[in-house]
Formats: structure tokens, sequence, C-alpha cells
């Protein structure tokens, strides 16, 4: 506490007058195929234009901005505008819907919107100005909007409140005093699905954030000055965050961003970005690695991937045959991989391998990185014996934790550090996990009403307030079935109201219906017409029974709790 920094000066400033100076800070490639290379010091510039820019348009200190942009350069220059002139940005996945970006915009208030006219993906453009508009007519509070022109899309630009990123930039300086913020700024809120309806807008803050994400992205990814660094994760996420912009910006990294699937126009362009960048990092997801498996080793084969020299994972549990794929196809054996477990709430890596220097087991995150102290324990709080699984905690703290969720201090306490009475200090992950013999953490996956489909975190709760918001639905519940490609698929029981019939139409309808009320990664893989849903005396959903019989059609858990047991042999008959 006290301590003064300007984050966006961290990760530009720091560099000039350095050797890395005329260094790339980003090297971009578009689906499209164009390329655009930026330094250090003109990535400065555009940053330093844009803050005034806020600045002139009564943007500063603490007010909040959404950020709805594809993977173009123009999304890391809004990104530390904000942070330069002390404005709180919160980054909203360009795969969200119009109503989930509202319900963002509207929960932190966001004033200003930084958006472009549309992304590339797969070919097709991505309207995401038209979503911004969508989201506007129910977000009165937001009263400028920045669009960046990307693809040539026709747009609606509405007078008075939306400005061309290009006509905004004329004439600004293109240098800009940075103020010092206080340790403790906010620096962004990013939401994340939690076990109830409504989105968690994780906070975090400025001096603690950016030291853990600058001190493991140094260590995890062992940078060295002539790195290319390649991360697949959109900006839209928590990995996007620390390990695309703050965490290698601020150790004067060169970063490569591509905008666009992994399959266009062939399945093998990341192999062939690669090879025609030089790249020598990769750190994606396992459900990606999966992809890839699934798509066949002769796209791998057809390029050279001899410039990569460490290969990084993150977002769900890697299964050892994936690790070993990964290992053999994509490293050749030579490189290193690092599976990192960590979460939005953590803001940086917290278990992970150093490479070279922890010894790994495929499949697991090994050992904690420096000062996390985490321990697996029963449900009184215990420790576990090794070998015995339990819940994941974090004993004490670290400087890259979550502050607090936007507005709402007692969910954020009840949330995270209620879990164990007896220890109101242990943050609770949400994650079942065990250590082995070793000592070594094996994270088995979420416990809670949490999914982890395709890496990607969705809240049960989520899925089942946008279905029951459909007109013809009286109930929902949504529990993961284990899935090869995904990790977990999405499954939803669904009951009807009175006077409505089931059929392959109202499956598509509600598929569709969910995938506007929060986007298409949350639509459902498979929906399951039920009479009526398993409860227990009091009236609550038994998930679990539900979740059994998705993956393996029997129920043999416990049903004494159950108040209805006839609902469970429905349920069996109703079949698909
Ligand atoms: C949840 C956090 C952290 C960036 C991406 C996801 C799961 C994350 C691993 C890993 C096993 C992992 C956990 C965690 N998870 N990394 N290496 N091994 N599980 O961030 O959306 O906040 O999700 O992802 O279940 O709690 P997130």
């Amino acid at each position: 506490m006290g301590g003064k920094l300007n984050v966006s000066e961290n990760c530009l400033d720091r560099h000039l007058g350095t050797a890395r100076e005329n260094k790339a800070a980003l090297i971009f490639e578009g689906e499209p195929g164009d390329v655009r290379t930026i330094t250090y010091k003109q990535l400065h510039f555009h940053v330093c234009r844009l803050a005034h820019i806020f600045e002139n348009m009564g943007v500063g200190a603490g007010d909040r901005v959404a950020i709805y942009m594809p993977m173009i350069p123009e999304a890391v220059v809004a990104m530390l505008a904000c942070a330069r002139v002390g404005a709180v940005h919160t980054v909203v996945f360009g795969g969200f819907s119009p109503e989930a970006l509202k319900d963002r915009i509207n929960d932190c208030k966001a004033k200003l919107v930084i958006t472009a006219d549309g992304g590339w993906r797969r070919g097709k453009v991505i309207e995401l100005k038209a979503n911004v508009d969508k989201a506007i007519a129910g977000a009165p509070g937001v009263q400028t909007v920045i669009v960046v022109k990307r693809c040539g899309n026709p747009v609606n630009m509405v007078e008075g409140r939306d400005v061309w990123w290009k006509e905004a930039w004329a004439g600004a300086p293109n240098t800009h005093a940075a103020k010092a913020f206080d340790s403790e700024h906010p620096l962004f809120i990013l939401y994340t699905s939690g076990s109830t309806g409504k989105p968690k807008g994780v906070l975090h803050t400025s001096a603690g954030y950016l030291l853990g994400a600058k001190l493991s992205a140094h260590y995890v990814f062992d940078l060295k000055e002539n790195d290319r660094y390649f991360c697949s994760a959109d900006i839209g996420w928590v990995t996007g965050h620390s390990y695309v912009v703050y965490g290698l910006l601020a150790n004067g990294a060169t970063v490569f961003l591509y905008e666009g699937a992994p399959n266009h126009p062939e399945p093998d362009r990341f192999w062939e970005m690669i090879d025609r960048h030089g790249l020598t990092i990769l750190y994606t997801a396992p459900t990606a690695i999966r992809s890839f498996m699934r798509w066949g080793d002769n796209y791998v084969l057809r390029h050279r991937l001899d410039s990569l020299r460490l290969l990084g994972t993150v977002g769900e549990p890697i299964n050892p045959e994936a690790w070993m794929w990964y290992q053999k196809m994509i490293g050749k054996k030579r490189c290193p991989i690092v599976d990192t477990w960590w979460q939005t709430e953590t803001g940086s890596i917290m278990i992970t391998p150093l490479p070279g220097v922890i010894p790994t087991k495929p499949g697991s995150g090994t050992l904690p990185f420096f000062g996390v102290v985490p321990k697996i324990v029963d449900s009184d709080g215990n420790e576990a014996p090794r070998n015995s699984g339990g819940k994941l905690v974090l004993t004490r703290p670290y400087p890259s934790m979550l502050r607090t969720l936007w507005g709402d201090d007692a969910r954020y306490k009840k949330q995270y550090y209620s879990e164990f009475p007896a220890h109101p200090d242990y943050y609770f992950t949400g994650d079942g996990a065990r250590q082995d013999k070793d000592g070594y953490f094996w994270i088995v996956g979420r416990i809670d009403d949490v999914l982890n489909i395709s890496g990607h975190r969705i809240g049960t709760a989520e899925i089942e307030s946008a279905l029951v918001s459909h007109p013809k639905v009286a109930e929902a519940a949504a529990v993961g079935r284990p899935d090869e490609l995904k990790g977990q698929a999405l499954v939803v029981f669904v009951t009807l109201k009175a006077g409505h019939e089931t059929s392959d139409a109202l499956k598509e309808e509600l598929r569709n219906h969910v995938g506007r009320e929060i986007g298409s990664l949350a639509k459902p893989d498979t929906i399951r017409f039920a009479a009526g849903l398993p409860k227990t005396r009091s009236g609550k959903i038994m998930r679990r029974l539900l979740k059994e019989l998705a993956t393996s059609g029997e129920i043999k858990g416990d049903t004494t709790t159950l108040e209805d047991f006839s609902i469970i042999t429905a349920l069996k008959a109703d079949e698909e």
C-alpha cells in the first residue's frame, strides 16, 4: 500500500531509450493474412494518442470502459490506454451476445465502449458493432462508442455517440505524461461465471497484479530477449490479459497476435504461422490440442516447427494422451511443457513447472509457483492425506489475487472465504484436486456448479436462467458430461410449460435462445425434455443424479433424499 505506478508506463515507457525501443512488441496476423509489426516505440505512440482521446472525452481515473473487439493490435492499445489514464477496462469476449454485453456494461456502468465494425472468423465477419448497438439499446449509461474499421462491413454510426477510431485519432499528440496511480488503483474488471445466474465482476488492481503477471511470465516461459511468443487465448479471457498483454509487455517480450480460427483456411494454420514467423513459445489450451489431434498428424508434419522451444497449456486438466501428443508432435520431444493452473481470480499462474527445473508428469501442474501455498483439504478444511482427493485451497495471500467482486463485496467474501468456517483465511478455488506422494498437484476439475467447456467457464445457473427466460420453458437443469474434445459437454434437462409440445424444432429454438442470451459458446450440446426434474424434499434440483444419467445412462448414486422416484424412471425412459 502507498506505492504508486502507472501500469502502461511499466509496459511501454520503461523500454524506451533501451535496446528494446525498436523491438517488436506485437507481431499481428489477421485471419485474411494481413501482417503488421508494431515496435515498443510505435505501441507507445498509439497508447499515448488514445490516452489523450480518452481525456478529451472526459474518460479518466476510475471510469469504466468496455472493450468488445477482435484480436487486433487496437485491442491491446485500448487496454493500455485505459491503464494509462487510470480508467478501468472490462474486456468482453467477442463471442458473447449483445445481451451478455449489455449486462456487463450495465453492471459496471461503463460510459465508453470500444469496438470494431467486425472481426474475421473462419472467413466470415463477426458483426461486433451491430452487437454493440443492440446492447446499448438497453444500456443508457454509454455516452461514446469508438469504432475501429477492421472488416469494412457496413455499420450504423449514431451521430453524437459513435466515432471512428481513425477520426478521433487525428490531431491527438503522440506523447503523454503518465500519471502515477496508487498500487491498489483498480486496473480491470473481468466477468466470469460463478454458481449463480449473474456473472461475477472479478476486480484486479495495479501493482500486485502486474507483479504476478510479469514475474510468472518471466519464469514460467523462461523468457529470452529473442523469443517470439504466441498465446492463442483471446484477450477477452484472463489468459489474454495476463499472458498476451500485461505480463509479456512488462517483460519487453515480442508477442504474436493472431485474429482468427486455428483451422482457417486449413487446420494447419498455427503450424504454418509458427514456421513463417519463427515463433518460439506456444501457450494454448488442452481443448485446442485435442482438436489438432483429431484433425490429423499430417497437418502438423507438413511443417518444421523447429523454432519452438517451449510449450504451455492452460484452462483445464490435460489428459495424458493429449500431453504426450503435444510433446511428441509439436515439441518433437525437445520442448518442455508447462501445464499452468490458475484462474481469473488469481490473476497469474499459481501451480506450474518451471521449465528445465521441475520434472514434469503428464497431466499434473506439478508444484506451486513462488509464494503460493496451496493445500488439499477435506470438507472441514483439514489437510487431506497424500493421494486422497479433496478441495483445493490457497492458504496464503499473494500479489495478484482478486481484490473483490465489483459492487458486491458480500458475494466476494461468501464465494471465496466462507467454505471453511474454521479457516476464514483459506481461499476456496472451487476445484477438486489431489497431491501425489511427491507433492505434485493433480487438478480434477470444478466441484462447484461451474462447467468447463472447451476451457471456458460457464455456470450451470447462467444456462438455466437463460433457458427459463424462454416463454415455453418451465424449468431447466444444466449438467456436464465428459467429452473427448471439449473436456465437458453441456447437457440440459428441460421441462415445458403446460400446453407446449416437445419437438426437434423446439430443441433448436432453445439452443438458439441460449446463444442469444449468452453467446454461442454456451449453446447446449444435448437437450433432453423431461416431464419433471428430480428434486429433494425441500425442492432443490438434484443435479448430481442428472449428471450421472447424462454421463452413464444410469443412476447408481444415493437417491434417498429424492422426493419422487418415478421421475427418474420417466427420465430414463425419455432417453433419446
Ligand atoms: C478454472 C479457471 C486461468 C486461465 C484460463 C481459465 C481450470 C485452469 C488449469 C490447468 C487443470 C485448469 C480450473 C480453474 N483450469 N487451468 N492447468 N489444469 N485445470 O480461467 O475461466 O477463470 O477458469 O479452469 O478448473 O478453476 P477461468
